[in-house]
């Protein structure tokens, strides 16, 4: 959603406040601003735009302030305007904020500041808390005390840093269901949605929790309860990753780059201690009900991984979309749910969680990012180190999460007795292998996936079908071509066919068909049906296929597959790339796509 960075510094601040914005992009890019302090006033500087864009008319990088706040925004209340962008200032522009999540009771709060004659300029919920601090502040004087009565009249979620003319040495920052930490560095101290605000200057953060603020000077900071208004002191997580992983290294793209790094990513995956896997698979083993929770791409990993724990492990899991979760189960203390997250911040996935606890339900996850909501909420978390994903389409992290779910299923399958240890040996040596079939597809592959997707790049209908574990492969496929391409594509189970969509097959509509190898000979013996099915009908059909039959297809991406076991991640990677190169045809703006957002952390 929209991205916060903040510094206050010895220096001038404005390179940095725009690079902290700049890399924070992926949360959210239709509109940029900067609030910073000098001679006691605060000045904005904000429009409609990307973080460049907008630097280009406002000249960030070059403001000589030494506090500043920055904001990229993400529309959710208001539309899209210079006046809806952060950061929002009160009436007699002495408090300035930027804010990120949802403030549920903005309209009572609204109504109750215009009663005593505060005027709005925008039609955002952010606006009312500068209002409201401005409010407190003319009864206290005090910039601590008004800070934390507005914070505590605000319902909902929120992420937010302050400036005041009145407190002109300090940024106030505070969190409630929606990321926000410190960065503390040597002459400068920085506060940002995520580290990408402030990686390239310092890896020593502190993780603020829900019901905590900070305070955050040129020299110190100091975290408060909001409730008691003691100090807390916190620890400092030291970030494993480097500045350099974050950046695009020679690739036009992030998503091109982080589809490179799958290899690398499945490396430092299966090098995660069996220990750890199985100390989650202990859980999941005593578990009476085990949920796999994910929303997007996460669901559909989760939905293949309800495959491979009946596959391997011989367990029926349910896996839910997490943002209906909520409506749908009811746990108690004999469930397990397991969540998976890239971020470790998206609002609905949190929210289930959150849920689930309250019913006693035992928690685990999957996580990319260290420190994140989710990671410190569970009971048990398997860090999968993918390293960071930028693109704001999910490729390395979803794949890796679907290799720590075979790990998780091998593991569960020996512990519950119908996996001898041979046979899991065998299928941990398949999985040993990936990486280099993984390259194989990158190194060989994307010529021959390019030119397919520049040959069908007109194309504005696709069906993808799959069946067995390839139909979550062939949903996640569809969602990276819509996300990307904007072309609208329909992930189903080939079985759906003759029960209703064989009457869309046209010369509009082409199907492209995950194709299991003839090994699996009945799945493969079935989705041949579905591809039979749809040239009965005169439809034009693109096979990601192993061996077998080569004549049918209209277009073909012929795979080698090694083990049964692994042979679903290779056309999920030759989906990426057709959706990447389909995108750059159709010249799309690939890393950051309309309408998607990185890091969902709004209902
Ligand atoms: C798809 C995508 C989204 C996310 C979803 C969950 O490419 O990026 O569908 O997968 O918003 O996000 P995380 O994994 O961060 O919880």
């Amino acid at each position: 959603m929209c991205g916060i960075s903040g510094v206050v510094s010895f220096h001038p601040i404005g390179d940095r406040l725009y690079e902290g914005v700049r890399h924070l992009e992926y949360r959210g890019y239709d509109s940029c601003g900067v609030a910073f302090l000098t001679d006691h006033q605060i000045e904005i500087r904000k429009d409609v735009g990307t973080v460049d864009e907008v630097d280009g008319k406002e000249n960030i990088r070059q403001l000589s302030a030494r506090v500043g706040i920055a904001h990229t925004r993400w529309a959710t209340h208001g539309k899209v305007t210079r006046e809806n962008a952060h950061p929002h200032q009160s009436c007699h522009a002495d408090f300035a904020v930027v804010h990120n999540g949802i403030i549920a009771n903005y309209k009572a709060l609204r109504d109750e500041l215009l009663r005593t004659g505060h005027q709005f300029y925008s039609e955002t919920d952010t606006e009312v808390i500068a209002h409201l601090i401005e409010q407190h502040f003319s009864e206290s004087g005090d910039v601590e005390r008004a800070f934390v009565s507005a914070l505590r009249r605000l319902q909902g979620s929120y992420a937010l840093a302050m400036i005041a003319t009145h407190d002109p040495e300090r940024i106030f920052c505070a969190r409630h269901e929606s990321p926000l930490i410190i960065g503390a560095g040597s002459e400068s101290n920085y506060v940002g949605s995520d580290f990408n605000a402030f990686i390239e200057y310092t890896k020593n953060t502190v993780i603020l929790d829900d019901g905590e603020y900070g305070m955050v000077s040129k020299d110190s900071y100091s975290v408060k309860s909001l409730r008691s208004g003691e100090v807390i002191e916190k620890a400092i997580t030291v970030v494993p990753w480097d500045s350099e992983l974050s950046r695009k290294g020679g690739y036009p793209h992030y998503m091109l780059k982080e589809i490179h790094e799958q290899p690398q990513a499945v490396r430092s995956a299966l090098n995660i201690d069996a220990e750890e896997i199985g100390a989650v698979a202990d859980v999941l083993a005593q578990a009476r009900r085990v949920y796999l929770l994910g929303v997007g791409t996460t669901y559909y990993v989760a939905l293949l991984g309800q495959y491979l724990f009946a596959n391997l492990a011989v367990l029926d899991v349910a896996a839910v979309s997490s943002d209906e979760f909520r409506y749908l189960v009811k746990t108690d203390s004999q469930s397990l749910v397991l969540a998976i997250s890239q971020s470790g911040e998206t609002y609905d996935t949190v929210m289930s969680l959150r849920h689930a606890k309250e019913r006693g339900a035992q928690t685990a996850a999957i996580v990319n990012v260290m420190g994140s909501s989710i990671a410190r909420m569970v009971d048990r978390v398997i860090l999968q180190g993918s390293g960071p994903e930028v693109c704001v389409v999910s490729t390395k992290a979803a794949l890796v999460q679907m290799l720590l779910l075979t790990r998780l299923a091998l593991a569960l399958g020996e512990q519950r007795g119908v996996l001898s240890a041979a046979a899991r040996q065998r299928h941990e040596a398949a999985l040993a292998a990936l990486p280099e079939e993984i390259e194989t597809i990158v190194n060989e592959k994307s010529g021959l996936i390019r030119a397919a997707a520049y040959r069908h790049a007109h194309m504005q209908n696709w069906l993808f079908l799959g069946r067995g574990i390839y139909y979550p492969i062939a949903l996640e496929a569809a969602l990276k071509m819509k996300e990307v391409t904007y072309v609208h594509a329909e992930g189903m189970p080939g079985g759906f066919l003759k029960h209703g969509t064989l009457s869309l097959v046209d010369h509009n509509l082409y199907t492209l068909v995950v194709v299991p190898p003839t090994t699996a000979a009945e799945l493969y013996a079935m989705t041949m049906s579905s591809v039979e099915e749809v040239k009965a009908r005169g439809g034009f059909v693109l096979g990601f296929a192993f061996d077998g039959e080569e004549e049918i297809f209209d277009d073909r991406v012929t795979l080698r597959a090694t083990h049964e076991l692994t042979a679903p991640f290779l056309p999920l990677v030759c989906a990426q790339l057709f959706a990447y190169f389909t995108a750059t045809a159709l010249k799309r703006n690939i890393d950051k796509p309309r309408s998607l957002a990185k890091s969902v952390t709004v209902a």
